[in-house]
């Protein structure tokens, strides 16, 4: 019974400091990436207006000054049938509808609505399962904006057909915002219709992608080599303007019951749609959108959630399309399209010396087409904590750079210390992981410190994308495991077994 209650309130004390620290943490920790490509930067910065993406993402077509055509119902859809309430409460009205242009909103593309949908918010937050309305044929412009609990009522149903997009001048942005729209300390929440969020971030990407790193470090007093570049000039006059901090666009924070199903998420800054501390998420037949070549743009992010499920979803941008990060356990991911990306990610984990906890995660199901990794878990050295039982199954890749990757020495700066501490690793489980390769098909880098254990292999079959690159055999560092069926490559490098040294265990077990 004591050691029940301990437990209890070491895991509560623990979700307190998770809570506090994660609010300070954001997807930019992970900026540098192995295998990063060289981007062109021949882009004019003139050229291309924000409304102008460069790329054809925009799929309704038309710009956003014009309302597009009345599209038909969508099929199947009934609007918001409330969730059973779990209120202890007697139950109150149900199913109220709170449209954001009986408060005002214009949905014109220009006119800030922002106040209309805060005003929308705080009538809706008053009501158990009420239902915010964003109808469909309109353009809303908001700008950062907040939809909090923890006052609000059980159950509210964000019901999106329209179109929500962000503002693209720096005013908005103050300092740097950590989300565009967040939706905080809510027991069940939805996100649901077949709208779109559109973060019109490609002004954040260019400015990234376009920055001379070596002019923020010397200071601009060659005034020839100024005159001679002025392309990387552009870019580092646009860096002083946009906050450093790049906002995720859909962000929900210390939620029970999250859902989100329906909605595009295209374009934004930075991460397409993150979760954190949540219990209890669902995300399906939704999609995000953004170009190969937009940085930092991952689909989706989740860190110190649990009871995760992610399936039929399409998911295109320019990093991640799915970041799984510390503090994570019970995700489980199935019939999910990746590409353009980086990947399905598990890490990175344990920068800066911290720790982290991962367990239980499943991906299963998954085509990957034209992306630099298929699914990889990358740690830092230094770092301490776990990854337990990981299964990846039935992975089908295309034109992957490297379509299994585990890197224990993730590092975005050009040399990083070598150290001794590391996040275990033990229980990751390939099977019918099949397609084709463009660099390298297997790629295991584990701690020399903390080799990896139970490293299985079942089915795995990855051919050579012919015509194409320099091709690598498959490499294993400190890989400890079982090759249950051969493979194609010979994955010979696997150590078959445990490791004979003793594995530090504390870290495992403090998890
Ligand atoms: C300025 O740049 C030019 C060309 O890169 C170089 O030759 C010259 O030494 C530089 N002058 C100073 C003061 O750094
Ligand atoms: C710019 O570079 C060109 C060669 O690339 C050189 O001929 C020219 O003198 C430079 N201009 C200035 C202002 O230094
Ligand atoms: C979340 O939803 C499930 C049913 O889907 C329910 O059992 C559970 O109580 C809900 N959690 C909270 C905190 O309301
Ligand atoms: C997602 O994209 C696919 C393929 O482009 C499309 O068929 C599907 O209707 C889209 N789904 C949503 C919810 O927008
Ligand atoms: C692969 O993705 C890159 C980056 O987005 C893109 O430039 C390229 O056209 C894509 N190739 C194929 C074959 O889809
Ligand atoms: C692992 O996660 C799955 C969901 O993916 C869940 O159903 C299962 O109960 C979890 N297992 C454990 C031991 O928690
Ligand atoms: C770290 O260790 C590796 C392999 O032992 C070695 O090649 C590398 O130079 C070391 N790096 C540093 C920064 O000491």
């Amino acid at each position: 019974m004591k050691e029940v209650n301990l437990k209890h309130f070491t895991f509560t004390l623990l979700i307190v400091i998770l809570v506090w620290s994660s609010t300070y943490q954001s997807c930019n920790a992970r900026r540098g990436k192995h295998w990063r490509r060289s981007r062109t930067t021949s882009d004019s910065l003139y050229k291309k207006k924000y409304k102008n993406h460069g790329n054809n993402h925009n799929h309704r077509g038309s710009g956003y000054k014009s309302k597009s055509p009345p599209k038909p119902p969508v099929k199947g859809y009934s609007p918001a049938v409330p969730p059973p309430s779990y209120d202890d409460g007697p139950p109150t009205i149900s199913s109220t509808a709170f449209n954001v242009l009986q408060f005002g909103a214009k949905g014109d593309g220009n006119t800030d609505d922002t106040k209309a949908f805060e005003a929308a918010w705080a009538a809706a937050c008053k009501v158990e399962a009420s239902t915010v309305v964003v109808p469909p044929n309109y353009v809303f412009l908001v700008g950062p904006i907040s939809f909090s609990g923890p006052y609000c009522r059980q159950n509210i149903v964000f019901q999106l057909d329209g179109t929500i997009i962000a503002p693209t001048s720096w005013k908005s942005w103050g300092s740097g915002l950590f989300q565009w729209i967040l939706f905080s300390k809510l027991n069940g929440i939805s996100v649901q219709g077949n709208g779109i969020i559109d973060g019109r971030g490609s002004l954040w990407w260019k400015e990234s992608s376009q920055l001379d790193e070596s002019l923020l470090v010397e200071p601009r007093t060659n005034t020839t080599t100024d005159k001679n570049n002025s392309q990387a000039v552009t870019s580092s006059d646009l860096y002083g303007q946009m906050p450093s901090i790049k906002p995720t666009a859909l962000r929900f924070y210390g939620s029970f019951n999250a859902t989100v199903t329906g909605i595009t998420i295209q374009n934004s800054p930075q991460c397409h749609l993150k979760f954190d501390n949540c219990v209890g998420v669902e995300v399906f037949n939704m999609n995000v959108t953004s170009p190969g070549n937009s940085l930092n743009t991952d689909g989706i992010h989740l860190q110190n959630s649990r009871d995760v499920v992610i399936h039929s979803t399409n998911l295109a941008c320019g990093d991640d399309c799915v970041s799984v990060q510390t503090g994570c356990s019970n995700i489980y991911i199935h019939n999910v399209n990746c590409g353009p990306g980086h990947g399905i990610s598990i890490g990175g984990l344990g920068k800066d010396n911290t720790k982290a906890c991962v367990s239980n995660i499943t991906v299963r199901d998954v085509v990957m087409h034209n992306t630099t990794n298929g699914v990889r878990i990358k740690t830092w050295q230094g770092g301490s904590g776990s990854v337990q039982g990981v299964l990846f199954s039935n992975i089908q890749v295309s034109e992957v750079e490297f379509p299994i990757v585990i890197d224990q020495y993730y590092c975005d700066k050009r040399i990083c210390k070598n150290q001794t501490s590391a996040v275990a690793l033990s229980g990751i489980n390939y099977e019918k992981i099949r397609g084709t390769y463009t660099i390298k098909p297997v790629h295991f880098a584990c701690s020399d410190s903390l080799p990896c254990e139970g490293v299985t292999l079942t089915n795995i079959k990855l051919e050579p994308q012919q015509e194409r690159y320099r091709m690598f055999n498959p490499f294993c560092w400190q890989t400890f495991g079982e090759l249950n069926t051969p493979s194609l490559p010979p994955i010979d490098c696997l150590q078959i077994g445990k490791p004979s040294s003793n594995r530090i265990q504390s870290n495992r077990d403090s998890c």
